[in-house]
């Protein structure tokens, strides 16, 4: 027997395998798409464009504030054929731990490879900040290096290809112009 020669029955076995890899790639070839499709990398980010009423007017009594706080949320979408579409959602800043606004966000799409912005306010009645907080505040809004930390809940129309809602926790720092978006955390499939 030379030793070069290949058994054949090993010959039809290494076929055999080969086929078989190359189907059961073309068989998990969508599932993988599906994966890498997946809202998941979807990429958030928020820009304050606006804080008014933190500064209370001089010699008034206990400090209540009327406030609102203007944002743009931006999204990207990588997707190559699924858009991101959001029918409403809700956003709610606080500062220092303390509420300070909160408001709705208006419905919008982000399109296969693509961005999308949309606006929302979020405003506060009677809020009331504990005077060390409120002075530093003062003075990080009149230097436009004020940090708020805000929790935005994106969800979907009903017919959307994927349900998941999105939960981001964002940081939004300013007000100054331009608006610096800073790029939130966004987390899928949490609980409503
Ligand atoms: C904030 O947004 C509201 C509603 O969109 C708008 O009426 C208001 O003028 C904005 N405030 C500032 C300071 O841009």
């Amino acid at each position: 027997m030379e030793k070069e020669a290949i058994d054949p029955d090993l010959q039809k076995m290494l076929i055999f395998v080969t086929g078989f890899a190359l189907g059961a790639a073309m068989l998990l070839f969508p599932f993988i798409m599906a994966t890498w499709d997946s809202p998941r990398h979807d990429a958030y980010s928020l820009a304050l464009t606006a804080a008014d009423g933190f500064v209370q007017p001089a010699g008034a009594g206990a400090p209540s504030l009327s406030t609102e706080l203007n944002f743009t949320l931006y999204a990207a979408n990588d997707r190559l054929t699924a858009g991101s579409c959001f029918s409403h959602g809700r956003v709610a800043a606080s500062y220092g731990g303390v509420a300070v606004g909160e408001g709705r966000v208006p419905g919008w799409c982000a399109g296969p490879r693509s961005t999308a912005e949309v606006g929302a306010a979020a405003r506060g009645v009677d809020v009331r900040l504990p005077d060390g907080l409120r002075r530093r505040l003062e003075a990080e809004l009149r230097w436009g290096a004020a940090e708020f930390d805000v929790e935005a809940r994106l969800f979907r129309d009903r017919d959307e290809e994927t349900h998941s809602p999105v939960l981001l926790w964002c940081k939004a720092a300013g007000p100054q112009p331009p608006p610096q978006p800073l790029r939130c955390r966004a987390f899928t499939d949490f609980e409503v």
